[in-house]
């Protein structure tokens, strides 16, 4: 897809980051209703697909999709591990990314590239994180592929993704794909099971799985409440994206989708 339909998807993100202080892109994640902010939840969602992968001072982590840096710099932050490479299809967040990391005395690599094709050598990655951006994939199979080519052997892959089980309905949805609106992100949705088969062709393990639909649909209620103490008036530039939003909750409430978080590796040589 080109790069100006996905910049153009992003706007309103980063209108409302600007807007209400935030640094990811993410659903966010909240271990019980109304417990915290939705930057917490952004920073909870992170540690909860980490799950229990070990991030050490000589780890590489890759973060394929990294939006504007969130997620990378709190990596960074916890574990201060030898590098972090973030990756990122579209330039205008790579730029934002890279201006918002200036302060920081250690700060993640953002480069621009396609997950589908990673810029990296085999076997040199520790921990690849991936939030919330496959669903962008039109091959998710070459970005699976190309995770177990760069990572070392016992290396983990943690891949959070909407997923559902109704890809007929949400094919006619991705009608929406070939309209020039904010609302085309080339969105192609998979079930668990293509995942979990995928990971398994791949020669992946999955070490751990978790439906986390409720706790990010409970984020994005807060989130969304949010937006609203503030007033529906003042948010312009991503008013459109709040129904949005308020919309993908409701969808994962009901089951229609699906908020998955998948710890994978690949076999130690
Ligand atoms: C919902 S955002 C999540 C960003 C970040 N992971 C976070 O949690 O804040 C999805 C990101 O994936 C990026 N993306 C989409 N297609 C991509 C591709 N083929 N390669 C790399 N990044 C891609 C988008 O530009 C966007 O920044």
């Amino acid at each position: 897809m080109s790069q100006r339909t996905m910049e153009a998807h992003y706007k309103p993100n980063w209108n409302l980051t600007q807007a209400h202080g935030l640094s990811g892109y993410n659903c966010g994640y909240a271990a019980s209703p109304k417990c915290g902010s939705f930057d917490q939840h952004q920073r909870a969602l992170v540690w909860q697909l980490l799950h229990d992968t070990p991030i050490g001072p000589d780890s590489t982590v890759l973060d394929v999709g990294c939006g504007i840096g969130g997620p990378s710099g709190w990596i960074m932050d916890r574990f201060n591990p030898a590098r972090i490479i973030s990756l990122e299809y579209c330039w205008s967040s790579v730029r934002a990314a890279h201006d918002r990391a200036a302060e920081r005395d250690r700060r993640p690599r953002f480069v621009q590239g396609d997950a589908q094709s990673l810029p990296l050598a085999d076997n040199s990655v520790d921990v690849i994180f991936n939030l919330e951006s496959a669903l962008h994939y039109p091959d998710k199979k070459s970005f699976i592929q190309e995770c177990r080519r760069v990572l070392k052997p016992g290396g983990y892959l943690c891949l959070g993704d909407i997923t559902t089980r109704y890809k007929r309905l949400f094919a006619l949805a991705g009608l929406m794909n070939r309209l020039p609106t904010q609302f085309n992100s080339n969105v192609r949705l998979w079930s668990v099971d293509d995942y979990e088969l995928t990971f398994a062709a791949c020669g992946l393990t999955t070490l751990h799985h978790e439906n986390a639909s409720w706790k990010v649909a409970d984020s994005l209620a807060d989130g969304l409440a949010e937006v609203r103490a503030r007033g529906l008036r003042s948010a312009g530039g991503y008013r459109a994206r709040y129904f949005y939003l308020a919309v993908l909750e409701k969808l994962l409430r009901s089951g229609k989708l699906q908020y998955d978080l998948f710890q994978v590796s690949k076999p130690a040589a």
